[in-house]
């Protein structure tokens, strides 16, 4: 089989499109034949070498996270699915694998496609979508009623935050994003949009329950200027300052600090595919990418200009839902 492949670490022309090692895979584990993956941030920062210490110094590595596919195989312990489902998936990021034909995941990383989602739009759904319903839900506490500030809007995690927190939990939300997105984050649901190239965040009037920093660019000492007494500050970058000064400094408030880091657990898939099938979530793609074109895939995201995600077909069938 084929994928996108890198023997050290280093700018999109690294990633490779070529043949490999047949997948092996356990009877625990499924054989995935995928249709489409996407591209998350994660993606290019392993690519980069930003996460080394995690990420190892072994090479080849195969990119990639979230796919969707077709089972081909499912191992003799598997429950839940069966050769033929049309599934989607999230691989551990670290040890990526995505960005190929084939790739073999563990039962609980893959979910049924939602029926009125294609393969292209599936596969732009876990991380993002899982990132913003966890952060929403058991960092933030989210409930109905309450005002929600979500900094990076229209971005991969910030497209579902802001209709996840205003059509299922019913919040009311202001998105923050530069100019030229504030038409796609009143689409999406937002009730009032900061520009932030022109608007200054921080003489905004109002305050708030949460403060999702999608895009990471607060702290949680600005934050918390504009969070409600009892409100929840939640930034997307785990470090020694969001990890571990910043929630010590919120020992001393009722403003808490917290940090996400996704654990992809079946129960928020399944709330996830209920919100998906109620009609609340649609996925907003920006740009979809041939597999052979993974090098160009990676600059554009890293552009930091993508609206939504960034998709990439595997198979041509992957238009086909
Ligand atoms: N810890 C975890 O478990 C976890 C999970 C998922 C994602 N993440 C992290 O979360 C971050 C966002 O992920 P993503 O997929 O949403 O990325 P993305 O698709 O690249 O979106 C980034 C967003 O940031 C906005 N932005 C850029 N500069 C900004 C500024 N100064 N103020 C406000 N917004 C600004 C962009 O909007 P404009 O285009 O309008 O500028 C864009 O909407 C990434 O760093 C990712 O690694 C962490």
């Amino acid at each position: 089989m084929k994928a996108v492949v890198f023997e050290r670490y280093g700018p999109p022309a690294v990633l490779k499109y070529k043949v490999v090692g047949e997948p092996v895979f356990t009877d625990d584990q499924l054989l995935i034949q995928v249709k489409a993956c996407s591209v998350n941030p994660v993606d290019f920062k392993i690519r980069r070498g930003d996460l080394k210490m995690l990420s190892g110094k072994k090479f080849p590595k195969v990119n990639g996270s979230d796919f969707s596919g077709v089972v081909v195989k499912a191992g003799k312990n598997v429950k839940r699915f069966q050769p033929g489902d049309k599934v989607y998936g999230s691989l551990n990021a670290l040890r990526g694998g995505a960005y190929a034909e084939m790739v073999v995941a563990d039962e609980e990383l893959v979910s049924l496609k939602p029926e009125g989602m294609s393969f292209i739009e599936a596969a732009c759904l876990p991380i993002a979508a899982l990132t913003a319903l966890k952060s929403l839900k058991d960092l933030g506490g989210i409930k109905a009623g309450q005002h929600v500030l979500i900094n990076g809007c229209t971005g991969g995690v910030g497209s579902m935050a802001i209709q996840m927190a205003k059509k299922y939990f019913d919040a009311k939300v202001t998105g923050v994003c530069s100019t030229g997105n504030i038409d796609l984050a009143k689409a999406l649901g937002a009730d009032q949009v900061i520009d932030y190239k022109k608007d200054d965040l921080w003489s905004a009037d109002e305050l708030f329950d949460i403060f999702f920093d999608v895009s990471a660019t607060a702290t949680y000492p600005q934050a918390k200027k504009l969070l409600k007494p009892k409100g929840t500050y939640i930034f997307t970058l785990p470090s020694l300052q969001s990890m571990f000064v910043w929630p010590l400094l919120s020992l001393f408030s009722f403003r808490k600090s917290k940090v996400i880091l996704l654990k992809k657990q079946r129960e928020d898939w399944e709330l996830l595919n209920d919100i998906i099938d109620l009609g609340y979530l649609k996925v907003v793609v920006d740009k979809v990418f041939p597999i052979e074109e993974i090098e160009a895939a990676h600059e554009y995201a890293e552009s930091g200009k993508v609206r939504g995600k960034i998709a990439i077909i595997v198979s041509k069938y992957s238009r086909l839902a």
